[in-house]
């Protein structure tokens, strides 16, 4: 996974359209209608929130020193809050600190409280639900660990991770990290050849999955499609599976398979938890960027868990009596930070859900809130989006008023959603929280603490507490001060939960982030802060496309597709879809077209191409459009130009402008006409 040179590119133009198309000329809302609704729980008011993040900018030792002993547990203090900056490229947090992070989240809690639920389990089928208490979760986390202990896993062996949304996901993380081993798991949507490169990548020797998965009336083959990403990891000694279903075809390989029941029922209810260095790291979670290879992205221990109960308290202000619903999988930063790390951290109930809004029918969340009586909601805005155009008739049915607030992330919240989901899901008496953050912060970056900071549709307001967000001019690489900016987001200076850096490479993680402005963390999304200082995420200015808030990487699909033979070049870009957010479009080139002119073949190959890239990386990566070209449009060094093939898929060809810098200008009015053919948009 070398990697040479810069890896990031600002698509200044790309940066351009989206701050023409964005429209915040919101007024604040006046405090007085705002604090109205419900306050905030541990602060009293706005101006708390300005005196606490000034504080935490000023004096971030003291602020976060003191938050670190108040909300995490140590084994052995620590004796230096922060060393390093973006300047060195190196960070660290609580230096000489040791703690554990299964101690957080499970022990102080089922010691102090075991029979209140930990992970409240809603299976895809109704039925098969399940509540594990703290006590519970602290037995079947520590029989794991004793069995990963018994086949020599320790600290710091990474250990990967392919399960569905599951409590066994949840047990299976906690139990690595009680031995000081570090989890990397696996989205359960990947198909094989994105789990072998992952498990490659960190060379793991250990894998936890289970037999199969339950998701939407359907099952899925996590064990079969491991199997054929295992044929090509031959450094894998041992898999552990939970038996979900109990097929009994699934196939189990002697002496490396083991299944997860009749194993870790051998082991201890109780091990000790093993004491780690703050930065050592808690977890690698892989994540898409702007070159082809997924970047292993690295969390170390007590920063991270400082980041995600700090955020998971002050932004949801989730307290010890509520329940949070994270509609999240574990397989992504949401379900590691928002089902799991914070809300445990803070002994809160998590409710762990196992299959989709839709099954087995629209109103499937609103009944689980009703049923448990969540308080908290967290959701990314494609859901939103589908459960809106599904009509209200689901809602009407359940009864909803035992929710305080209601979380968005991933993608920005388009401020017609925002508004249906204060109307009609929160009835208007709960705090909206428009979240914004990333894999590599860890934890909110933008967010409004609910109840404290008044919220506009659209806005992730401002910053949480260590948060020094910066709008750069992306020209010239300034800071532009002051309100009513537009460029793209930066930060500062170091806070506790940043990733510290990119598996074994370090490099790209000084390429990704800290070279392209020195001095700052860049984030790779435009925003703008307007007049009154709220923040307003315009999305990537980089290479990375946001499908129903999975985050891929265009230059990714594009190796993939150029793995079939017939393909000479291809080009993948973003456009706006009214469901998922943005849309796969592929437009490719072949070696010899002229072996592939009649319909059906080029339906044919089409078809293989999706198949591939479906197979490769996972089926939520598939090009929902595959364009045929003769040529693509190319600078006259040869650089494919994007931007013009994303402008004529999006129906906005007339405002290309000047082409006479192409190599090819003559291809515009092919691409026109083949986008317009195979689906319908004319320019
Ligand atoms: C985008 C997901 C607008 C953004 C937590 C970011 C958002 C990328 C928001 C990270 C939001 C996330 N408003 N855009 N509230 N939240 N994004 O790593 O482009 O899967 O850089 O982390 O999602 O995606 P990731």
């Amino acid at each position: 996974m070398a990697q040479t040179g810069q890896e990031f590119n600002v698509d200044d133009k790309k940066l351009h359209e989206i701050v023409h198309e964005a429209d915040n000329v919101v007024p604040r809302p006046t405090p007085k209608e705002f604090f109205e609704k419900q306050p905030h729980k541990s602060l009293q008011n706005f101006s708390d929130y300005e005196k606490l993040y000034r504080e935490s900018i000023e004096n971030p030792d003291k602020f976060f020193g003191e938050k670190a002993h108040e909300f995490l547990s140590w084994d052995h203090d620590f004796h230096k809050v922060q060393w390093g900056s973006f300047k060195d490229g190196e960070i660290a947090w609580f230096l000489g600190g040791k703690l554990n992070a299964s101690y957080n989240c499970v022990d102080r809690f089922a010691f102090a409280t075991p029979d209140k639920p930990a992970v409240i389990f809603e299976a895809d089928d109704e039925s098969e639900s399940r509540i594990l208490t703290f006590a519970d979760l602290l037995r079947e986390v520590s029989k794991v660990a004793g069995l990963l202990q018994s086949w020599g896993v320790k600290k710091g062996d990474i250990v990967a991770i392919y399960l569905p949304m599951t409590p066994e996901a949840i047990i299976a993380m906690l139990a690595c990290v009680r031995l000081g081993a570090v989890h990397s798991c696996i989205f359960a949507g990947f198909s094989a050849g994105s789990i072998k490169e992952r498990i490659i990548d960190a060379d793991c020797k250990v894998v936890i999955t289970c037999d199969e998965g339950k998701r939407g009336g359907r099952v899925t083959h996590s064990k079969e499609i491991l199997n054929s990403a295992l044929k090509e990891c031959p450094d894998v000694e041992k898999v552990l599976v939970y038996k979900r279903t109990g097929n009994p075809e699934v196939e189990m390989v002697e002496g490396r398979d083991f299944w997860w029941q009749e194993e870790a029922d051998q082991f201890p209810g109780y091990i000790p938890p093993v004491s780690v260095d703050s930065e050592d790291p808690l977890f690698i979670l892989y994540t898409s960027g702007s070159t082809g290879a997924p970047k292993g992205v690295v969390h170390c221990t007590a920063g991270y868990l400082l980041g995600a109960a700090l955020t998971t308290r002050y932004v949801f202000d989730l307290q010890p009596e509520d329940i949070l619903f994270t509609a999240g999988d574990v397989g992504w930063i949401t379900g590691h930070t928002y089902a799991l790390y914070g809300p445990l951290s803070l002994g809160v109930p998590t409710i762990v859900f196992e299959g989709t809004p839709a099954y087995p029918d629209m109103g499937r969340f609103w009944k689980i809130i009703e049923k448990y009586k969540a308080t908290h909601f967290y959701v990314a805005p494609t859901a939103l989006r589908m459960l809106k155009k599904s009509g209200e008739a689901e809602i009407a049915k359940y009864d909803l008023s035992s929710l305080r607030t209601l979380g968005s992330v991933g993608e920005p919240i388009a401020s017609e959603i925002w508004k249906w989901y204060d109307e009609k899901i929160g009835h208007k008496c709960c705090h909206i929280a428009d979240t914004y953050w990333q894999t590599e912060s860890g934890s909110h970056l933008i967010a409004p603490l609910a109840g404290a900071v008044p919220t506009k549709p659209g806005a992730a307001t401002l910053p949480f507490f260590g948060i020094d967000a910066v709008i750069i001019d992306p020209t010239t690489g300034k800071v532009r001060e002051g309100n009513d900016v537009e460029g793209v987001l930066g930060v500062r200076s170091p806070w506790p939960s940043m990733a510290r850096t990119v598996y074994h490479c370090h490099q790209r993680f000084l390429n990704a982030y800290l070279r392209p402005y020195p001095g700052f963390y860049f984030t790779g999304d435009g925003a703008g802060r307007d007049h009154d200082g709220y923040y307003w995420i315009r999305g990537r200015v980089d290479d990375v496309v946001n499908v129903s808030g999975h985050r891929l990487s265009t230059g990714e699909i594009e190796s993939v597709l150029l793995e079939n033979k017939k393909v000479s070049e291809s080009a993948v870009v973003g456009i706006s879809d009214d469901l998922t957010g943005q849309a796969v479009i592929a437009a490719v080139q072949l070696k010899e077209p002229e072996l592939i002119t009649d319909d059906e073949s080029l339906l044919a190959l089409r078809k293989k191409l999706r198949l591939h890239v479906r197979k490769v990386i996972g089926p939520f990566a598939a090009p929902k459009t595959i364009i045929i070209v003769d040529d693509l449009p190319k600078t006259r060094s040869g650089k494919i130009i994007r931007r013009i093939i994303r402008k004529i898929c999006s129906g906005e060809g007339d405002s290309i402008g000047d082409t006479s810098t192409m190599a090819n200008p003559e291809v515009v009015a092919k691409l026109e006409a083949e986008v317009e053919q195979q689906f319908g948009v004319k320019n």
